[in-house]
């Protein structure tokens, strides 16, 4: 048998003899690309090589690359498990060329690995091509041989010029250009017809190779530019070509997937290996733990919420099978073990990935179990559509993800009404907005916005600067000519010292001063990308005009205790990562002057020591005291430098570095310490969960950390001066204090337990007879209940034939318990003693014959009431 390792090699060596060079896969998220949500395809990390503005490692590259189509243009979730070749994560084997070989070779070779090396019979094969695409027709029809009935045309079959499964294209803008597919035919025996025929989608011709003539760039607009060169893209999905090379029909039959599906079986104790829902998980535990592995982890939005969303797709098929504890992270072990070698970026993050799906499977555990009733609850009554309400709640409540709810839904012959579940998300969506304290600082108009140049930022190096030029300003919106005297507005110089708020970093106080006037600034905000807006209000005999030169002058102090925790925040990014792991990337950050705010994705809440480990990292940097080093270079050199960029954040072309040390390279356009030993002391002081999979640290830095330790140190004076102690002695005296206060509380019980045994020795003395039963009735207060119960015990024994009612009031309340022992048994209950005084009390009791309790309402009537029981007895028993 050919095995899936084997055919990797033999794809990759037989075109590195064809002048290939091999590169390795790529991550599943693409660098640097906010265009594309996860890599789809081979050629992702070559877009660019395509558009000319980068160099491919070489005018011929091969490799293997991961893929995921889940979310966004490509998107093969909802039919895992349904066909037998679909998937979310597969591997693509992948040739290109780069201006250099096109449609002739590109053809020809892949037919020769095909039928060659691989010796598939020709007359298996089928192949499509684009229906004006003649060079490629005759390629294959004359130089190859395939007879023109095994040569499909397609034309533009899905509704609109250039959309068709025969032009392709990686999302809605970038590369595309007409393809070429080649088919293999499973046999007669399996349903389903040739491309292009209306039974293409059955399962007995499967596309295994697509190979793209890349000609054009799609604009958003969908207009196409050639591409600086023709260029080749070919992709062949590696388990389907197992699966023929395997001699087995469906992909869930090839080598890998039996493992996984063996492993499946045996975590979920099922004994059919065909189930559908094993074969969804085999599928499912690829794609989760690549994406963590590429650095998603579970959240609610974004490349986060497709990761939460096929993982809950995996639990529920779990729970269908009878699981009902975890078993998904489980499933990393046997993956490693078939797909370890090929990418050893997967055993080498094990842990992280395990955990980050145990964290996921604990959570949605709690929940699922209640979904899937409520569910079949909703599916009950709801005909052939669940209503947009319910799904709405399963999502809000339950955890469940919309496409899950259908995909149940599905399962049962039924649809959600979709339309409904998005009108109760928006509506939820506006309660939150009308909720948020949200308010827009100002807006700069556009045809303002295209008419000025962008501010030059001097505050890099300096604090002041003289007479910048007003170029405009805006009050409530609107660009005026002027602000009058106590007027408030926003200006915009042609430059400035001051910060405007970005990156996390806030915007810059301080004062802007002219002829005549000042304007406080009370903040500096980034308008339109480019403009710095101060927001103040204009004091002057008379008003600041446009055109008008200001002189300024940044609030100095402020704005060096705001980058003491600029650069720390760095400090501690670098930490998080050493010390919790390369998974964790910024989610957010506040950097103000009295503090700082960080947050980041990681799945569980950070730990004492781990908190400590973070601390002392950071101020193990501070101490080396480093130059803080700002390089201005391109991106790809950033990156290539080592520099650490956010996923999904836009660049210029220009970015600065803020290196520090061997320790932490950045992007960053903020401002930053020169040396790390100016940051002085960093002190965290607090942890805490944001959203799910985020959590955030907050931390002090320089004099506001020295004023925090200083104040916990008075504290820690006024407790010891309380303890009458040094306060290094403080945790021994409070352990001797509370040693002593568990001794008293102990012999304070024993002291009550003897004032209950020598009250009831009164009492028994005391005791009347009724027809030869003692009665004893009585009050004793400042017992609990068990001293109660004690007492009553102790008069019982001490009696013999006797009835017994002791009653204890305390706040207001009164405990009563009662007993019955010897000759009185069968002939008066202990809870009808109780109950009879109970009811003269507004209470009531009850328990067991001999021995009952009850409560009532403290007042005169309880005495009566106890005096009485002699009586009441004796009536009871005439
Ligand atoms: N980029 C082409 C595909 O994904 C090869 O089918």
């Amino acid at each position: 048998m050919t095995t899936s390792a084997e055919i990797r090699s033999t794809f990759l060596e037989f075109f590195r003899s064809k002048g290939h060079v091999i590169v390795p896969s790529a991550p599943l998220v693409p660098a640097n690309d906010p265009t594309l949500l996860f890599t789809n395809s081979g050629m992702v990390q070559f877009k660019n090589a395509f558009l000319g503005s980068e160099k491919p490692p070489g005018p011929r590259v091969a490799d293997v690359q991961r893929c995921l189509r889940a979310g966004g243009k490509h998107n093969d979730l909802d039919s895992v498990g349904y066909t037998a070749r679909h998937h979310t994560f597969f591997e693509m084997l992948g040739n290109w060329s780069f201006g250099d070989y096109f449609k002739r070779d590109a053809i020809l070779w892949a037919w020769e690995l095909l039928t060659e090396v691989w010796k598939l019979p020709p007359e298996r094969l089928l192949v499509t091509v684009y229906h004006t695409d003649e060079e490629a027709y005759a390629i294959w029809n004359a130089q190859v041989g395939v007879p023109a009935e095994r040569i499909v045309r397609i034309g533009d079959n899905k509704g609109a010029p250039f959309a068709s499964d025969n032009f392709w294209q990686m999302a809605d803008t970038g590369p595309c250009g007409p393809c070429t597919e080649i088919f293999y035919d499973h046999g007669a025996h399996i349903a389903g017809g040739p491309p292009g025929s209306p039974d293409e989608d059955g399962d007995r011709f499967i596309e295994i190779w697509n190979l793209v003539f890349m000609q054009f760039d799609r604009a958003a607009d969908g207009t196409l530019t050639p591409l600086p060169a023709p260029c080749v893209d070919t992709g062949m999905g590696l388990e389907r070509l197992a699966a023929v090379l395997q001699h087995v029909h469906t992909n869930y039959e090839i080598d890998t997937f039996q493992h996984l599906i063996r492993a499946a079986g045996a975590l979920t104790g099922t004994a059919d290996l065909g189930n559908t829902s094993l074969r969804v998980i085999a599928d499912h535990i690829r794609a989760c733990s690549f994406l963590i592995v590429d650095g998603v982890l579970p959240s609610n939005e974004g490349r986060g919420y497709v990761l939460r969303r096929i993982i809950r797709r995996a639990l529920r098929h779990g729970w269908m099978l009878g699981v009902r504890g975890d078993f998904f992270w489980k499933m990393v072990a046997p993956l490693i073990d078939v797909m370890g070698e090929a990418y050893p970026e997967l055993p080498a993050k094990r842990d992280v990935v395990e955990r980050a799906l145990k964290v996921e499977e604990e959570r949605f555990g709690e929940t699922l179990e209640q979904g899937m009733k409520l569910f079949a609850e909703v599916a009950a009554r709801a005909g052939t559509t669940i209503p947009g309400a319910d799904a709405f709640r399963l999502y809000d409540t339950y955890g469940f993800p919309v496409d899950l709810t259908a995909d149940i839904a599905r399962e049962r012959g039924l649809t959600v009404d979709m339309a409904g579940f998005e009108q109760a998300m928006e509506q939820q969506r506006e309660r939150a907005r009308a909720a948020s304290q949200f308010e827009s600082k100002g807006q700069l108009p556009a045809e303002l916005a295209a008419s000025l140049p962008p501010t030059q930022f001097l505050g890099y190096d300096t604090l002041q600067g003289e007479g910048g030029e007003v170029l405009a300003i805006l009050r409530g919106g609107r660009a005026v000519d002027a602000l009058a005297d106590g007027e408030e507005g926003i200006v915009i110089l042609d430059r400035t010292p001051f910060y405007a708020e970005s990156g996390g970093q806030v915007g810059d106080v301080g004062v802007l001063t002219g002829t005549g006037g000042a304007l406080a600034v009370g903040d500096t905000q980034k308008l339109a990308g480019a403009f710095h807006g101060h927001v103040g209000r204009w004091q002057g005999a008379h008003p600041l005009q446009r055109g008008a030169r200001l002189a300024a002058a940044v609030d100095g102090e402020r704005r060096q205790a705001t980058i003491l925790n600029h650069s720390a925040t760095h400090l501690l990014h670098a930490a998080l990562r050493s010390v919790l792991g390369t998974h964790v990337t910024q989610k957010g950050s506040l950097v103000a002057p009295d503090r700082l705010r960080f947050d980041f994705a990681h799945f569980q809440a950070v730990d004492g020591t781990e908190l400590r480990r973070i601390e002392d990292l950071v101020n193990a940097e501070i101490r080396r005291n480093v130059a803080a080093e700002v390089h201005t270079m391109g991106y790809e050199e950033a990156i290539d430098f080592g520099a650490m960029a956010l996923f999904g954040e836009k660049y210029g072309d220009q970015v600065r570095v803020l290196k520090m040390g061997e320790f932490s390279t950045e992007l960053c356009g903020g401002t930053h310490v020169s040396r790390t030993g100016d940051i002085g002391l960093f002190k965290i002081v607090a942890e805490s969960g944001v959203a799910s999979g985020v959590r955030r640290i907050e931390a002090l830095t320089g004099a506001a950390a020295v004023a925090f330790v200083v104040d916990e140190e008075r504290r820690l004076g006024a407790v010891a001066d309380l303890l009458s102690v040094g306060p290094a002695d403080v945790v021994d005296k409070l352990r001797q204090l509370f040693d002593r206060q568990r001794k008293l509380e102990r012999e304070l019980e024993s002291f009550k337990a003897k004032a209950a045994s020598s009250a009831t020795q009164d009492l028994a003395a005391q005791a009347g007879d009724v027809g030869g039963i003692r009665v004893v009735a009585a009050r004793v207060d400042g017992l609990d209940a068990k001293a109660l119960r004690e007492g009553v015990d102790s008069l019982k024994q001490q009696l013999g034939d006797c009835v017994v009612l002791l009653a204890a009031a305390a706040e207001g309340k009164v405990a009563l318990v009662g007993g019955v022992g010897g000759a009185a048994l069968g002939k008066v209950k202990a809870g009808e003693v109780v109950a009879h005084v109970a009811a003269q009390i507004g209470g009531k009791g009850g328990g067991r014959p001999d021995l009952a309790q009850g409560g009532g309402v403290d007042s005169p009537a309880l005495d009566q009431a106890l005096a009485h029981v002699p009586k009441w007895l004796a009536e009871r028993l005439a």
